[in-house]
């Protein structure tokens, strides 16, 4: 992995961040199958089946209206969601189990191996796509995709009041850091003008324009049905607080958080917030409706009311499937994630 990022930047001098941390990951994700106490971290998805549960209760009332229901997943890694999701749908849900066609949105060839090991028992139900298709009436999730996708590294130049970006070089060993001038067709964040009089020199902002990119890519093609979205993020304005002026990108390695973002490329996962009003913007450019954007543990929180007022439609609340629920919505862990969702009504 290197040898690629070495070999990308003597062609190029430097590299902005933004393709370090593609070509970083891009190998990260090939090589890290494990998700959960035996990888670098957890998400909810490798806390137990009882997100995916709890997440099928509510598309079944979403879809419940849907001749044929699609749901598509980006990022679904082993495939664990989807296996949890459908074994939900085919004991609970089995009329709307018939029609419903998952479609997993994967182009690495090995990670779609893995998916169609733990998805084996629902051939005929799961489809994989290359691209996002172009058309889905159903439900389109992810869980911690976004956060996963490159970042470039703004730097606020106080004495001139304008940005610089973080670019990469490498003196043929380690790489290095250094300040260059923004990528040409990069958008970059509006200060206002009482901030910019008192914004800290040095002080780091990242965009995706890749993540926002798809998001306007997945809402374009959304005919009827919902976009939901689970990660970690800001509001465009919290990027902006004192205590984020070191940026929010961060490097996982064996659940240890570490700020040294050029180490072992390729070895450690690396990851930054998400910018939900961007998100948000990008899904009502296109004519989708915000209907909610509200903390993970409410959301969930949401659901679990609606299994206790109707127990005949979800497995039982036994000790181990309440810690696993309490985990997910535990305020200083996973419940503090943030849920958008968008509406598109045909
Ligand atoms: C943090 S993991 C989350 C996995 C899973 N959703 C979960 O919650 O356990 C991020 C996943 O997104 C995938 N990913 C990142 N960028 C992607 C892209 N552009 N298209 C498809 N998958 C992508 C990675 O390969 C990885 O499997």
């Amino acid at each position: 992995m290197n040898q690629n990022i070495h070999r990308e930047i003597s062609g190029r001098g430097s590299i902005p961040f933004a393709c370090f941390m593609e070509l970083a990951l891009q190998s990260y994700y090939e090589n890290q199958k494990g998700i959960g106490r035996s990888g670098d971290f957890y998400t909810s998805v490798s806390v137990g089946p009882v997100f995916a549960e709890l997440l099928a209760l509510q598309f079944a009332e979403w879809t419940a209206n849907l001749a044929q229901i699609q749901i598509v997943e980006t990022g679904a890694h082993q495939g664990q969601f989807a296996a949890d999701l459908l074994r939900w749908f085919r004991q609970w849900q089995p009329k709307l189990f018939a029609c419903l066609q998952y479609i997993i949105v994967e182009p690495s060839a090995t990670r779609r191996q893995w998916q169609q090991e733990t998805l084996r028992e629902f051939t005929g139900h799961v489809t994989w796509l290359a691209k996002f298709p172009a058309e889905v009436t159903g439900i389109i999730f992810t869980n911690e995709l976004l956060d996963a996708m490159p970042v470039h590294r703004l730097c606020w130049h106080a004495a001139e009041k304008r940005w610089l970006e973080w670019h990469v070089v490498s003196d043929g060993e380690n790489f290095i850091w250094q300040k260059a001038e923004p990528e040409k067709d990069l958008v970059l964040p509006e200060v206002h003008p009482d901030l910019q009089t008192v914004l800290p020199d040095g002080f780091i902002h990242e965009t995706s324009p890749a993540a926002i990119a798809w998001w306007r890519e997945a809402a374009q093609s959304l005919q009827s049905g919902k976009i939901i979205t689970l990660d970690y993020g800001l509001t465009a304005e919290e990027f902006f607080q004192p205590e984020r002026g070191r940026g929010t990108l961060r490097a996982y390695h064996r659940h240890r958080v570490s700020d040294d973002l050029l180490a072992n490329p390729g070895e450690q996962d690396l990851t930054a917030h998400i910018n939900f009003t961007a998100m948000q913007a990008a899904g009502e450019s296109t004519g989708l409706k915000t209907e909610a954007f509200i903390q993970q543990s409410k959301f969930l929180t949401q659901i679990f009311e609606k299994t206790v007022k109707a127990p005949a439609t979800f497995p039982v609340w036994n000790h181990a499937r309440i810690k696993q629920f309490q985990t997910l919505t535990h305020p200083s862990h996973l419940g503090r994630f943030q849920v958008l969702i968008q509406t598109c009504k045909p």
